[in-house]
């Protein structure tokens, strides 16, 4: 199976996150929807079930890096966010080594699209996490552009999501 685990204070990587699984349902398995779990970081395992082929990270861009405790109460306070106690960086920490060598893509949704995001560490600073226990990128990080800190996501980006889940279902390690 297929896990997504999402990090999202106004639903913009959610959206991502679900148009995600759409692009990979019906491909990543044989039995279907079942296949593909989207689920909320501040519900999501930190030991894998040795079923999972692929996992699937995404939250926000917070100052450079993953939301941080501050940068979530900067959300909610100035915002209005919804948002957990636990965010990426809190699980990514938790996370049990991979018994499987399992796959694993990640991504960011975020404001900039210039040269701001080739010095992000992002999406480097979770890869860099998932490497070390072990999980494998099995494509380049991708990242997915808001309009403004609330959103919504810019024209056209949840289909690109899709179609970003849809390349990783081709992947080899899902077609030997
Ligand atoms: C405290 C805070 C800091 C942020 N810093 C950045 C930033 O440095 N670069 C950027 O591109 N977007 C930044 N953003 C915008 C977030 O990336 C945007 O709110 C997020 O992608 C929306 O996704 P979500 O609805 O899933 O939380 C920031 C947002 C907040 C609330």
């Amino acid at each position: 199976m297929v896990l997504v685990i999402y990090e999202s204070l106004f639903g913009n990587a959610r959206t991502i996150a679900t148009a995600v699984a759409a692009g990979l349902r019906g491909r990543a398995g044989d039995g279907g929807d079942g296949d593909v779990a989207v689920v909320d970081v501040g519900g999501a395992p930190t030991i894998l079930d040795t079923d999972v082929r692929l996992l699937v990270v995404g939250g926000p861009n917070h100052q450079f890096g993953m939301t941080r405790p501050a940068s979530r109460r900067q959300a909610i306070r100035d915002f209005g966010a919804d948002t957990s106690e636990v965010g990426l960086r809190e699980w990514l920490s938790h996370l049990a080594p991979t018994r499987t060598g399992c796959g694993v893509a990640v991504f960011e949704t975020r404001l900039d699209r210039g040269l701001l995001r080739r010095i992000d560490q992002t999406t480097r600073t979770a890869e860099r996490r998932l490497r070390a226990f072990g999980y494998t990128p099995i494509a380049p990080a991708e990242h997915f552009f808001v309009q403004s800190i609330t959103g919504p996501l810019l024209a056209g980006e949840s289909d690109r999501a899709t179609r970003w889940g849809r390349t990783l279902a081709e992947h080899p390690s899902f077609n030997p």
